[in-house]
Formats: structure tokens, sequence, C-alpha cells
């Protein structure tokens, strides 16, 4: 008969004469075997030996075998070890109490050497077999689990990389736009001062002319009348103003767009988030003006007083942008529906000394409980087709969770509304 060797079996039993058969059947077998006299002293025995199989005796003084099977049972560590009764023909009721208490098999006494050997080595395959499967399912939830990180890390490394394109190409758009704007502007604006003195200097030498020859000859006086010099020289000085307005606010458009874009800055800076944010409300202003399409949005700011921040500057107004924008999108799809003044809050304040708050609240229809767990997943949108990639919110939250070591997280109120907390260390470096 085949055995199972190295196995341990542990014999409960009270009577002198069992114990040495079954001793020496078992040890000749191959098994490792121990042999305690009495209920409690198994117990004992069990709390720093795993036998792989009991074989247990019922009749015996101190607590019987049913009781002891009923204890090991119980048992976390030791509940999952087959025990194999040994009764005598006689006591059927015996065969069943036992069963019922969890034991896998009995022996009938007197023992029988083959009848031993047969069901000890069936219920020991069957244990170890047991064991196999319960490892398998532990290696493989253990796989599926390691399977299912790699995936995660693959999303985040997908993320990342849209990001860093869609940074790289925007950055690099939005700086050599700037670049190429900057220096024609500061002609216009520079030359500008010149303009408006030369032209002040030539009306005052008109004036002069006006008042020493007040008779000017026929064709001068029918070329004033065609002009209407009077006209010009009271809207000159106007016009020359409101070229000068106009070129100041190009000039703070590419000073937005550089601090936007910093594609200087790929380091660590330490700056002034204030400006970043303004930058980035300068170039979504023509969305906040009310036009034909657009309704009026109110700006709210509410800034706390802030030490200048250690980040990556470009990607934290990239943040602001796509929560801003989102803002602005569930403002003006709002509006439509009902009446009301559409506003964006921002709030910023310095909390617990060594990290910041940037609140960013709109009063449009909030997001419903059941979204709010998958705005931040990638590609996750409802907008319509072509509008939306459902990156913003996504690429948003590993600039600063991942990035910066900060906190974002989307706040729904009662009354309304969506806000989104941001929250970033003052510093990275430590
Ligand atoms: N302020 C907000 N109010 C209402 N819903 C919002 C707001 N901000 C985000 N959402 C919801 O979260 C979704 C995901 O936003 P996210 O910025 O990631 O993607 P998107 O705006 O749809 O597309 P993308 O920003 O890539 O163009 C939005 O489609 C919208 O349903
Ligand atoms: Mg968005």
């Amino acid at each position: 008969m085949q055995t199972i060797p190295k196995n341990s079996i542990l014999i409960v039993d009270d009577t002198p004469n069992n114990i040495r058969i079954l001793f020496d059947i078992l040890h000749e077998a191959g098994f490792k075997v121990s042999v305690v006299k009495s209920g409690e002293m198994a117990l004992e025995k069990l709390s720093f030996i795993q036998p792989d199989l009991i074989l247990l005796d019922v009749m015996m003084p101190g607590i019987d075998g049913f009781e002891t099977c009923r204890c090991v049972k119980a048992n976390e560590t030791t509940k999952d070890i087959p025990v194999v009764f040994m009764t005598a023909l006689s006591e059927v009721e015996h065969k069943v109490k036992g069963l019922q208490l969890g034991a896998v098999d009995y022996i009938t006494k007197p023992i029988q050497v083959e009848e031993v050997l047969a069901r000890v080595n069936a219920h020991l395959a069957l244990r170890n077999t047991q064991i196999q499967l319960l490892q398998e399912i532990s290696d493989r939830k253990q796989a599926e689990t390691q399977l299912q990180q790699t995936l995660t890390e693959l999303q985040h490394t997908q993320v990342q990389l849209i990001q860093s394109e869609k940074m790289s190409s925007l950055g690099q758009l939005v700086a050599g736009v700037a670049h190429e704007i900057n220096n024609p502007v500061n002609f216009i604006y520079g030359n500008l001062i010149h303009v408006k003195q030369y032209i002040e200097n030539l009306l005052r030498v008109l004036q002069y002319y006006q008042k020493y020859y007040p008779t000017p000859e026929p064709e001068v006086k029918s070329e004033i009348i065609a002009i209407e010099l009077d006209y010009i020289i009271e809207d000159l000085p106007k016009l020359i103003n409101s070229m000068k307005i106009g070129a100041e606010r190009i000039r703070e458009i590419v000073v937005s767009l550089r601090i936007f874009s910093r594609l200087d800055e790929s380091e660590m800076k330490y700056i002034d988030v204030h400006e970043g944010i303004d930058s980035t409300l300068m170039i979504l202003e023509h969305r906040l003006k009310s036009n034909s399409s657009n309704p009026c949005i109110q700006v709210i700011k509410k800034y706390g007083n802030l030490p200048q921040i250690e980040c990556y500057a470009g990607q934290i107004n990239q943040v602001f942008m796509n929560i801003i924008n989102n803002s602005i999108y569930a403002l003006e799809e709002a509006k439509k529906y009902r009446e009301f003044t559409p506003t964006i809050t921002i709030c910023t304040e310095i909390i617990a000394s060594d990290r910041i708050k940037i609140s960013i609240a709109d009063n449009g229809p909030g997001i419903p409980k059941d979204l709010e767990q998958k705005i931040f997943d990638p590609f996750f949108t409802t907008k319509p087709i072509g509008v939306g990639t459902g990156m913003g919110l996504a690429i948003s939250y590993q600039i600063i969770t991942q990035k910066h070591r900060g906190s974002l997280r989307c706040i729904s109120h009662s009354i309304g509304g969506t806000e989104f907390e941001i929250i970033i260390p003052l510093k990275q470096t430590l």
C-alpha cells in the first residue's frame, strides 16, 4: 500500500495495547507518530505541534474523545486538522456523533492493520490536496492583486505621458506665441510715448499758426473744413490714449502667457500662487466677460496672505486652468436653464503653517453623488463627444498628489454648486 511519508500523526488513546499496535503500524509505514494518553494532553500538545491527522479514541478518562474533538474544531489553528475516531463496532451512535462533531472518519476496534492504513492514507491525501488547492487560490489571488497593481501603474503612466505631451505642446505653443508678440508689441508700446509727444508738439505749432495767421489762404481754409480739423484736434489725444491702453493690455496678456507656460522653468521654483491664478483668469477672460453666446461670470477672489510656494509653476497653472475651465463650462450650461448670477469664488489661505489651501468653487449645477467617485478617472467626461476628453481632472489629480505631495478633492454642498479644494505643501524639497 502506498503511504504518504513524512506526514505526522497524533494518536490519542488511553489503552496501552491499542497505542502499541497503532504506533507500530504507522511508524512502520513511514509516518512521524506522536502519542498522548488523554484529551487534555492532546489539547496541550496541539498548542505546539501541528499534526497532519489525529487518531482519537472516544472513551477516555477526563474529557472524552467527543469533547476533545469539539475543542480541536473550535480552535482556529487546529480546526482544519482531520480527526479520525476510533470506536468499537457496536457503538453506532458514537460514529454518528463523531462525524457530526466534525470528524472525517472512524476506525473500528479491534484495529485492522489494512483498514487503518487505508483510511489514514485516504484522509491524508485529501488533506494534502486541500492544502495544495488553498495554496493555489492564495497564489492566484496574489497574482491578481499584482496584475491589478500593474494595470493601475500603467494607467498612471499613460496619464503622465498624455499630460507631459499636452503640457509640452501647449506650453511650447503658448510660449512661442508670447515670444513672437512680445517684440512687435514693445515697438508699438514704446513708440506710442513718442507719437504722443510728437502729436502734442505738432498741435501746439498748429495752434501758434492759427493764432498768428488767423486768416489762411482759401485753399488752406477749405482743406481745414474738409478734414474737420477741430474734431481731429479733439479726438487725436483720446485715440492715442486708447491705443496705449490696448497695447498695455496686449503686454499684460503676453506676460500672463509667459507666466502660464513657464516653459523656461521646468524645475521646481518658488512662485506667487496668486500670480498664477490671475494669469489663468486673464487668459480665460474672454469666457468670463459676457458676449452673445456667454453670460458674464462674476469672479470673487478672497486671497489670503500667502508666502511663495515651491512647485512646478507651469503644471500648477495647468491645474487652475482645468478647474476654472470646468466651472465656466458648468456655469454656461446652467445659465441656459435658469436665471442666476454665475459666480466663481477663489479662496486661498495658509493652513497648519506648512501648507496652503486653494479652493475654487462655482454656483453651477454641482456633480451628482453617483458621479463624484468617477470624475478623477482618466477619460471620464459627461461632455458631448469632441467637447471634453475627460483628462482635465485626471491630469490635475496627478499633478497635485504625485508631483506635489498634496491633495485634490471635490466637495459637494447641499445648496448645490461644486468646490475643488487643493492642498499643497509650501516646500517640496525637505
Ligand atoms: N465645476 C464642475 N461642475 C459640474 N461638473 C463638473 C465640474 N468639474 C468637473 N465636472 C464633471 O467632471 C467631468 C470630468 O472633468 P474633466 O475636467 O476631467 O474632463 P472634461 O472637462 O469632461 O474634459 P477635458 O477637461 O479633458 O476637456 C466633467 O465632464 C463633468 O461632468
Ligand atoms: Mg475639464
